[in-house]
C-alpha cells in the first residue's frame, strides 16, 4: 500500500510537523515487511507549494524546511500524488489539523488517517471545542471568547470587553488565539495593561480569541485510538519549571518532564480516560486525538483543557509514548491507524 506522509504546512507549527513525519516515516520504514506499505512523503512548503520525490525525502533526512519566496503561489500536485493510496496527514495547526486539507483529500475519495472535515475543525477551534464540550457535560476552567472586532474595530467596546474579562476571569488569566497549536500567540496576564497587549497581539494571529480563567493543577494527558469504538490509553503527566507549558517550553529538551503513567489514583485516571472518549465524541474525532486536562489535586477536580486530533508525534511526543505504555509500540500504533482510515 502506498501511503502519502503529508508533511509541512502553512503554520507556526511546521518544524513540528517535520519532526513527527521522520518518526512516521521510520516507523513505516521498520514495518514494511510486516505490513507492506510504501511511504511516498510529501512535503508542503511554508507557502503552500507541495514538493514530492528527493526535495521531500531530503526535508526529512535533514529535518531544514526547504527556503521559499512567500509570494509564489503556483501551486500544483506533484505526479506522485495520483499514486497514493491512503493518505497520512501529520500537519500539525491551521491549514492542516483544521480541515482544510481533509476537505482536500474527502474530494479527492482517497482514505485519510484521523478526523474528517467537522472533527478537524471543531477540533482546531478553542472556542467551537468548548460549546462541544460545554454540551457534552464536561467540567473546564472558566473561559470567555472574543472577536477582533471587540479588540480592533470600536475604540468604546474594548475597555468595557477588559471591564468584563476583569470580573468574569480574574487574574492571572490565559489569552489564547483560538486556532493556533503548540501555544503559539499565548499570553498569561497578570494585570490591565498585560491583558490589553495580550489582547492585540493575539487579534495578529487570529479573528477569534478565548481567555481563559488560570488555574493551578497538574496538567495531565491521554491518548485516543480509534473511529467508532476508540480505546483510550494510560495517563500522561507533564510537569515543567517555566510560567506555562510555552512553545519554549515544549520543544527545548530537558525543559518539560514527561510521565508516564501519571502518578495519580487509579479512580482519577479512570475518569480521565472516560472524560477523554466523551470528548473524542463530542467534536466527532476519528482516528486519533490527544485530550489534555487540569487535575486539581486538593479537591479531586479534573477540568477538560482541549483536545488534538493531530497531536504531536516525535519519537518523544506524549502521544505515541502514551501508547508504548499501553502495550501498543510506535510501529504498530502507526499501522493501526493506517487501518482506521481504510476500515
Ligand atoms: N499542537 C501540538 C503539535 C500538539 O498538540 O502536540
Ligand atoms: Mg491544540
Amino acid at each position: 500500500t502506498k501511503i502519502g506522509l503529508l508533511f509541512g504546512g502553512c503554520s507556526g507549527e511546521h518544524e513540528v510537523s517535520i519532526n513527527s513525519a521522520k518518526a512516521i516515516a521510520s516507523a513505516l520504514a521498520q514495518g514494511d515487511n510486516l505490513y507492506h506499505y510504501e511511504v511516498i512523503p510529501v512535503y508542503i512548503a511554508k507557502n503552500g507549494i507541495w514538493y514530492a520525490g528527493d526535495i521531500a525525502h531530503n526535508i526529512l533526512k535533514t529535518k531544514q524546511p526547504l527556503e521559499v519566496e512567500t509570494n509564489q503561489s503556483r501551486w500544483q500536485f506533484p505526479p506522485l500524488v495520483s499514486e497514493i493510496e491512503v493518505w497520512f496527514p501529520i500537519l500539525h495547526g491551521p491549514n492542516g489539523e483544521d480541515g482544510t486539507v481533509q476537505g482536500l483529500l474527502q474530494l479527492m475519495q482517497v482514505p485519510y488517517v484521523g478526523s474528517g472535515v467537522l472533527g478537524s475543525a471543531m477540533g482546531i477551534d478553542k472556542i467551537a471545542m468548548k460549546t462541544a464540550f460545554a454540551e457534552a457535560g464536561l467540567p473546564q476552567v472558566k473561559y470567555m471568547a472574543v472577536t477582533r472586532p471587540q479588540i480592533w474595530s470600536n475604540p468604546c467596546v474594548f475597555p468595557k470587553l477588559c471591564d468584563e474579562i476583569e470580573a468574569t476571569l480574574d487574574y492571572p488569566c490565559f489569552v489564547k488565539p483560538a486556532n493556533l497549536g503548540s501555544s503559539v500567540g499565548i499570553a498569561k496576564v497578570r494585570n490591565r495593561q498585560e491583558l490589553e497587549t495580550a489582547l492585540d497581539n493575539a487579534a495578529s494571529y487570529d479573528r477569534r480569541i478565548i481567555v481563559e480563567a488560570g488555574v493551578v493543577a497538574r496538567e495531565v494527558e491521554c491518548a485516543v485510538l480509534g473511529n467508532d469504538d476508540p480505546k483510550a490509553s494510560v495517563v500522561g503527566e507533564i510537569s515543567f519549571n517555566s510560567d506555562f507549558y510555552d512553545y519554549e517550553t515544549k520543544y527545548t529538551e530537558g525543559l518539560a518532564q514527561l510521565h508516564i503513567p501519571a502518578q495519580i489514583p487509579d479512580a482519577i485516571a479512570a475518569k480521565i480516560q472516560a472524560m477523554s472518549l466523551q470528548a473524542f465524541a463530542a467534536v466527532d474525532a476519528a482516528g486519533l486525538a490527544r485530550v489534555d486536562f487540569f487535575y486539581i489535586e486538593a479537591t479531586g477536580e479534573v477540568l477538560i483543557n482541549e483536545i488534538n486530533t493531530l497531536p504531536g508525534f516525535t519519537a518523544t511526543s506524549m502521544y505515541p509514548q502514551m501508547w508504548a505504555a499501553t502495550n501498543v509500540p510506535f510501529p504498530e500504533l502507526v499501522n493501526r491507524l493506517i487501518q482506521f482510515a481504510i476500515e
